[in-house]
């Protein structure tokens, strides 16, 4: 692939000391890596693979799959026969052969700025060492499932390499997530243990986590799955002092039978424990994402592919070097904190912050204030939140200095051309590469991005595949489409980061991303391919939604809508929104004699509050008399959504079993505030 001169001068380019030492220099160097990684995946990723511990070597290739349904079932394996773990190779690798003992592992700011530490990997690596000696004093064997619902305190990532070191599969839920997402993982995992915190503050709100947790066990009772035998729970600081003053407004509920507090059963536990050894392809993680049905799926990692993938990605992606302190903003509790603060960073020996609070407590400078205060020198984060940003302007941001920042990161949906620039302009000053990273929660790690010192820019574009990964673009028909193109973005051959199943549904996993197109991995997402080779991700193309970054199935919305008394039936779209890039629009038809005013929009709210968590709070409930239903009964959500775009143009409605429905629902929808 050539990029013609004059489109070149026209793209962003890296700055030359970026390219003076970085691992991957210009776009011929990536263009060669790229090719040698697709026509010789042996040699590329055994050359990976040399940088960790193997307890044993592989006896099988680096990559083997079936990724065509009609030939049988779909496999990816990496590595066969070889055994490792993956903690070792995060910790006691860099502590005893990479002399990284005192390096600082993560700088920890938490919610309120007097709360921090530095933890180097030294102290990581006995910590998590007595959290899985505790844990195997719990009963916890390899092969068990720990559910994780956590803040993002140390201790969550004490526990999730716990459960790596002795070979026990984490389940981290996002600690946003309400009592009733919490159970529907639990149960679907069949995790024995979970450990917790009493509170946590976000921004000046204090949330009682372990009640929401201790709701979650109740409704796992009485699903009759008990599963759960021990809760481990930690005592946060910040629910007991604020500002250094004694407070003491949580009431934490106690069951002596079966929760344990964390400080006490850590005390007196020793600080060494052997690794398990694990097969390479023993799970490592379960993570649920949404599914277009509405029921989550646990899409299952295994150990050698994603360590491979993780570490690679973030040496290439960040261009790491020993002297970066590097900060992703997002939650552990998603892929993007499991891949990129957890294992991709620690497998580098980098050092990272590891940030609590949100962006604008106790200011709207706050993450300003803490990329001057660490000195940070690749910052991630989410274009959600440069929007946010963007809204308060450059006051906040000029009273710090930013001048160590050298490459700028986003991931989670499409960034708007405006975000790009204010993030490139205005954060990194026009010195900094964005790399606007694109992939899944199943693909492990990024599989579109631009490597910084390599890849002239385009804004908005996610630009080129990474090393191993095949990309092309679907019609409907499923034919391939070359050169200039829209339409499906699929995946041609496994890397060794891409998900391996559906935990305990393996014909869920073939259904959802094989069936449609065999031979291929479907993303779900729209594509295009401009007339340089650079891919554009359009959306999603499913029944799925982007809300500040998180995706959600309209399913699952109208699944806790209709456990609404008063609603007969309801239809979730998206509408655009300036800082969430979607937002929820909810048509709800309610029962006979029922009555549409603002107390019940205000329950209905709640209610798919309660049971999905804050970020699927709906910004908009249309009373819908009837919605537009093809003569076969399918809702026309495609109408749905031009409404609640206010787009007068409603298109062929020829289809519809009754056309005055939209005329109605056209008139009464809800304008710009919800
Ligand atoms: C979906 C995956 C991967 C971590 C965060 C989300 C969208 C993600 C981008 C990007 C355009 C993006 C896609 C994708 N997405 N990154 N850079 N540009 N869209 O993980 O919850 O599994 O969501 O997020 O629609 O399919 P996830």
């Amino acid at each position: 692939m050539v990029i013609p001169q004059h489109i070149q001068d026209k793209m962003y380019h890296p700055p030359d000391d970026l390219r003076r030492d970085a691992h991957v220099p210009n776009f011929n160097s990536y263009l060669s890596l790229y090719k040698k990684s697709l026509e010789n995946p042996e040699a590329f990723w055994k050359e990976v693979a040399e940088e960790f511990f193997w307890e044993k070597p592989a006896t099988g290739p680096m990559l083997q799959y079936n990724f065509d349904v009609t030939k049988g079932n779909i496999y990816v394996k990496c590595m066969e026969g070889a055994k490792t773990n993956m903690c070792y190779n995060v910790l006691d690798r860099n502590v005893k052969e990479n002399n990284l003992a005192e390096k600082i592992a993560y700088y920890w700011e938490g919610n309120s700025p007097d709360h921090h530490m530095a933890i180097t990997y030294s102290d990581l690596l006995k910590q998590v060492c007595r959290c899985a000696n505790v844990l195997k004093e719990m009963g916890v064997k390899k092969g068990d499932r720990v559910a994780i619902y956590l803040p993002m305190i140390p201790e969550l990532v004490y526990t999730m390499l716990a459960c790596t070191r002795i070979g026990a599969v984490h389940s981290i839920v996002f600690a946003g997530f309400s009592s009733e997402s919490l159970c529907e993982r639990i149960t679907d995992a069949q995790c024995s243990i979970l450990v917790t915190a009493d509170g946590v503050y976000r921004g000046e709100k204090l949330i009682n986590l372990k009640q929401i947790a201790d709701e979650a066990l109740e409704k796992c009772r009485d699903k009759s799955s008990p599963a759960v035998t021990k809760c481990l729970v930690v005592k946060h600081h910040a629910t007991t002092t604020k500002s250094g003053v004694a407070c003491n407004k949580l009431q934490t509920p106690w069951d002596p039978e079966c929760d344990v507090w964390w400080d006490e059963a850590m005390r007196d536990t020793p600080e060494d424990c052997e690794p398990e050894w694990l097969d390479a392809e023993d799970p490592l993680f379960i993570l649920y994402t949404s599914g277009s049905t509405g029921k989550p799926k646990g899409v299952l990692h295994t150990v050698a592919g994603y360590m491979l993938y993780t570490s690679l990605t973030f040496k290439y992606v960040f261009d790491h070097h020993h002297d970066d302190v590097y900060w992703c903003t997002a939650d552990i509790g998603w892929i993007t904190g499991h891949s990129y603060i957890t294992y991709g960073p620690l497998a580098n020996g980098a050092t990272s912050v590891i940030f609590e609070g949100i962006p604008v407590h106790p200011h709207a400078g706050r993450f300003w204030e803490i990329i001057e205060k660490y000195n940070v020198t690749k910052f991630y984060t989410a274009p959600t939140a440069i929007r946010l940003l963007m809204k308060y302007g450059k006051e906040p941001l000029l009273k710090y200095d930013l001048s160590s920042l050298r490459i700028l990161g986003t991931v989670g949906e499409p960034i708007n051309p405006e975000a790009w620039h204010w993030y490139h302009e205005v954060v990194g000053q026009g010195r900094c590469p964005v790399v606007d990273t694109f992939w899944q929660t199943e693909t492990g790690g990024h599989v579109l991005t631009p490597l910084p010192a390599a890849t002239p820019l385009k804004p908005g574009s996610a630009t080129f595949p990474f090393f191993g990964v095949e990309p092309t673009i679907l019609n409907e028909h499923g034919e391939e489409l070359e050169g200039e193109a829209e339409g499906y973005l699929v995946f041609r051959r496994p890397w060794p980061g891409i998900m391996r199943t559906v935990y305990r549904n393996q014909e869920r996993f073939e259904n959802t991303y094989f069936k449609k197109f065999p031979g291929f991995y479907v993303t779900g997402d729209g594509c295009r391919r401009d007339k340089d080779g650079y891919y554009w991700i359009t959306g999603r193309i499913d029944d799925m939604l982007n809300v500040s970054g998180h995706l959600m199935s309209t399913a699952e919305v109208e699944a806790a809508l209709t456990e609404h008394a008063a609603v007969a039936e309801a239809a979730v779209v998206s509408r655009p929104h300036t800082v969430k890039g979607e937002c929820l629009y909810c048509f709800v038809t309610l029962k006979d004699h029922r009555e549409f005013n603002h107390s019940l929009a205000e329950e209905l709210k709640g209610l798919v509050r309660e049971r999905i968590g804050p970020i699927a709070t709906p910004d908009f409930i249309q009373n819908a008399p009837a919605l537009p239903k093809t003569r076969s009964g399918k809702i026309m959500r495609r109408v749905l959504r031009q409404i609640a775009r206010n787009e007068s143009d409603l298109g062929d409605l020829s289809t519809l079993a009754d056309p005055k429905v939209v005329e109605v629902l056209f008139s009464q929808r809800c304008q710009a505030t919800s």
